[in-house]
């Protein structure tokens, strides 16, 4: 759980206390004195600067339209959340992919932090508001849109465009040969920067990117549910394949969830 090299991080005058805690066998309150005492002297000297926020990936640009506001109340959207079981071969509107874009991990504020006069805040909590969680549409049937694989730009609301073409079987098959996958108008891969998050919480950046993931994942369900539309998480997948399909090195880069968007078929 806290996997550490000890000459790395504990300070020579605190090593003989760590070791006799870790002797006990008691990794957990071995981890928790090193926080305790030490985070602020050592854990400065391990950041270098934070990795990137903003990575353009494409120069080819499409900017989206403004997200929709939707009216439904929070408590009906909550209690009436559900998976769709399939979904109609049927578009939706580049607006609907606007909204839940915006409302899954769309920048909804701006704060200072980390030496910037202007730093993003996001429709998610994010730890530390690193923000990892970038958000991939693969385009199958959105009015406006030409099939393929996208990345969404939340600075400038707008997507990049990565390859063109019909990637509705592939990303089916890559689901371990899930049918429905090929249904859905959009698959939006959810993938975590884990190295940004890594840069500031180290071993514990693990649970926080899936933390801030699960609430990503969250907000799209409630965004399309909110819209009418069928959603639909899925989490099996091949991890190797996905990430050659999205030319990311699966280690400081890795998917964690394939959000299905569609007109709903129950
Ligand atoms: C992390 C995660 C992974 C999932 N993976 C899949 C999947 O691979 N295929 C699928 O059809 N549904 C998948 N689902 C959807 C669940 O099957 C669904 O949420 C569950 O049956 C509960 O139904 P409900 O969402 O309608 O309440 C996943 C859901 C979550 C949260």
């Amino acid at each position: 759980m806290c996997d550490i090299n000890l000459e790395d991080v504990v300070p020579n005058e605190a090593l003989d206390a760590f070791k006799m805690l870790i002797s006990r066998n008691n990794i957990g309150l071995a981890c928790d004195f090193l926080m305790r005492h030490y985070r602020d002297e050592y854990w400065p000297r391990r950041m270098g600067p934070m990795p990137p926020l903003r990575r353009r990936r494409s120069s080819s640009i499409i900017t989206l339209p403004k997200p929709k506001s939707v009216s439904t109340p929070i408590s009906v959207v909550i209690s009436t959340r559900r998976s769709a079981d399939d979904f109609a071969n049927e578009p939706i509107s580049i607006e609907d992919l606007a909204t839940v874009l915006y409302m899954g991990v769309g920048i909804t504020g701006w704060t200072q932090a980390y030496g910037y006069g202007k730093y993003p805040l996001r429709s998610y909590p994010s730890a530390g508001a690193l923000q990892p969680v970038e958000a991939y549409p693969v385009v199958n049937n959105v009015l406006g849109l030409k099939s393929g694989l996208y990345k969404y730009d939340p600075f400038d609301h707008a997507l990049e465009v990565l390859r063109l073409g019909d990637y509705s079987s592939l990303m089916a098959d890559i689901a371990l040969g899930q049918d429905h996958v090929s249904r859905a108008s959009v698959v939006i891969i959810l993938t975590v920067m884990y190295a940004r998050t890594y840069w500031k919480y180290w071993k514990r950046a693990l649970r926080y990117v899936l933390l801030d993931s699960g609430a990503v994942m969250e907000n799209i369900y409630l965004a399309a549910t909110g819209l009418g539309l069928g959603v639909r998480a899925v989490g099996a997948f091949y991890d190797n394949e996905l990430c050659r399909f999205l030319d990311i090195d699966c280690m400081g880069e890795f998917p964690v969830v394939l959000m299905l968007i569609g007109k709903g078929s129950l």
